[in-house]
């Protein structure tokens, strides 16, 4: 046997011996001198911020901005016997992000998933729990286990050929035109999917991408990292957020004018972030159209396709039955995720785009940058499967999927329809009713005086109506200016994902109803 245990343990232990009997002085002097024989390290320069990729500077990211930074001191000074006591609430609510499971939210995992996920981290554990858990659940773990053998194995580039099988599959069922498993790619979720899409499409400084306004804010951070150029559409507030074609074609003339800017690529999310709202069938063959008139590569985020609060008046279409049924040739890529809808495994990083209308060479260029980072994550591949493949209605596993699931979306409608209810009847705010995704995304007519006590600190109003909700309630949101909004409008975003919606909009009343006394609103 030659491995690296095998071959050396007497010299690692004569080594060690030596060590042990040198002097400590010594080898502190014998390092002196040796970084004497070096004296140039001491005129050497630290490294910093000025160092590094200017474009790494430009980015920002308010979901995890200031306000959650604050959020996280707070937690800390609860976790302190000495400064418990000191704040005037017991718990900070992190509202500020879609992360179900989070601690203090607690969104209870899917059981299936889980146990599938359990036997494949450890496959002995289906001998323990044979007589306890569903046959179908070990049968899936067994039919992984047999194409993927370990987890800790990497995998194919782009995702287990079997699991990306289940995908087109899924997607085949969903939309009623086929979908081939070579189009499809798993990734860390879908931020590395639009990551790698965004870094791919962005030729010269001067590429641009249309991306809605307000936004999630992964669009703007991966522009500035790859020196992209947004070029922003607004969406109409007044129409329950919906997305207008004549904003877009403004965007479009305004880089055509410009005239340094080539449009590349069209962003949509559908359920929105952080509007929750979702498109119609005919704005969406719109889109498509405008894609072919301006040759514009189509991003459909839709990760949150699962969340919708009101199916009937409000279902999702993916984009890609509609290109199909329309029969266009635009390129068109569309994002999931396991983070979102009723599974919110965001821990996991699970995902997966699928490339429609994309030649062989752009998806072998596709195979060959998703290679540089060897494969996606055992467990978030895993997690997809289960997304894609949940128990039938004839297996053991149903019944209790069926009820968790119902539970999950019941309660996120629940909640979405109080919160809205309830906070467009306080003074100064107006909130859309959002029929999908996990947010709110509330309008805020603030009082002048909250306005400069803002400006004076250098904040946004909404920054600092959102660092007072924190430090009254300790319930974490994340200001508009994060989202993007027009100049002089004031949001802020919160999640529907916090668990006792009554006593939550309570405080969310009692500290907006304070703020505008405290700022000669009321
Ligand atoms: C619209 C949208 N796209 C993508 C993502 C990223 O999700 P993932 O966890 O799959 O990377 C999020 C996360 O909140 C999101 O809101």
């Amino acid at each position: 046997m030659h491995d690296a245990y095998s071959q050396h343990p007497q010299s690692l232990a004569g080594s060690m011996i030596t060590l042990a009997r040198t002097p400590v002085r010594s080898s502190l002097h014998s390092i002196s001198f040796r970084r004497a024989a070096h004296s140039h390290s001491r005129s050497m320069r630290p490294l910093t911020p000025a160092d590094l990729n200017p474009a790494v500077l430009n980015v920002q990211y308010a979901v995890r901005g200031e306000l959650a930074i604050k959020a996280e001191e707070l937690n800390e000074k609860l976790r302190s016997e000495e400064h418990r006591d000191t704040l005037p609430f017991k718990k900070v609510i992190s509202s500020n992000i879609g992360n179900p499971q989070q601690k203090g939210l607690d969104q209870p995992p899917i059981t299936f998933t889980r146990q599938v996920a359990a036997l494949m981290e450890y496959p002995p554990l289906a001998e323990i729990v044979k007589d306890k858990w569903n046959p179908d659940v070990i049968q899936r773990a067994k039919q992984l286990q047999e194409e993927i053998g370990s987890v800790g194995a990497y995998s194919h580039s782009k995702g287990i050929p079997l699991i990306r099988k289940h995908v087109a599959q899924f997607i085949t069922e969903r939309d009623g035109y086929p979908s081939d498993p070579e189009d499809i790619f798993l990734t860390a979720g879908a931020s590395a999917g639009v990551s790698l899409l965004l870094n791919v499409l962005i030729t010269a400084h001067k590429t641009g991408i249309l991306i809605p306004i307000p936004q999630y804010p992964l669009y703007t951070a991966t522009l500035a990292q790859f020196s992209g150029v947004p070029l922003p559409y607004h969406l109409s507030e007044q129409d329950g957020w919906s997305t207008s074609l004549a904003e877009i074609k403004a965007a479009l003339a305004k880089a055509e004018t410009d005239g340094k800017v080539t449009p590349r690529a069209l962003v949509v999310i559908n359920p929105g972030n952080p509007t929750g709202a979702l498109l119609d069938r005919q704005t969406m063959e719109e889109l498509v159209w405008l894609c072919e008139e301006h040759s514009l590569v189509l991003l459909a985020d839709e990760v949150y396709q699962e969340n919708l609060h009101r199916r009937d008046e409000h279902p999702f279409h993916s984009f890609k039955q509609v290109v199909r049924q329309l029969g266009s040739q635009i390129p068109l890529i569309s994002f999931h995720s396991i983070s979102k809808g009723v599974f919110g495994e965001c821990g996991r990083r699970g995902g997966y785009f699928e490339c429609c209308n994309i030649s062989t060479d752009v998806r072998a260029l596709l195979y060959k940058m998703v290679s540089v980072g060897l494969c996606p994550p055992l467990s978030g591949q895993v997690g997809v499967d289960c997304l894609v493949r949940p128990p039938k209605p004839d297996e053991p596993s149903y019944a209790l999927w069926k009820q968790e699931t119902d539970d999950i979306h019941a309660a996120l409608a629940h909640r979405t329809q109080v919160m809205s209810e309830r906070l467009n009847k306080l003074p100064g705010v107006s909130c859309v009713n959002s029929p999908g995704a996990l947010y709110l995304y509330p309008k805020l007519e603030l009082p002048q005086n909250a306005i400069d006590a803002a400006h004076k600190l250098g904040k946004e109003a909404d920054t600092l109506y959102a660092l007072e909700l924190l430090g009254e309630t300790g319930i974490c949101v994340v200001p508009g200016s994060g989202f993007g909004q027009k100049d002089g409008e004031h949001h802020y975003r919160l999640t529907c994902l916090c668990p006792g919606v009554e006593e939550y909009v309570g405080m969310l009343e009692k500290f907006h109803l304070n703020f505008l006394k405290r700022y000669g609103g009321a």
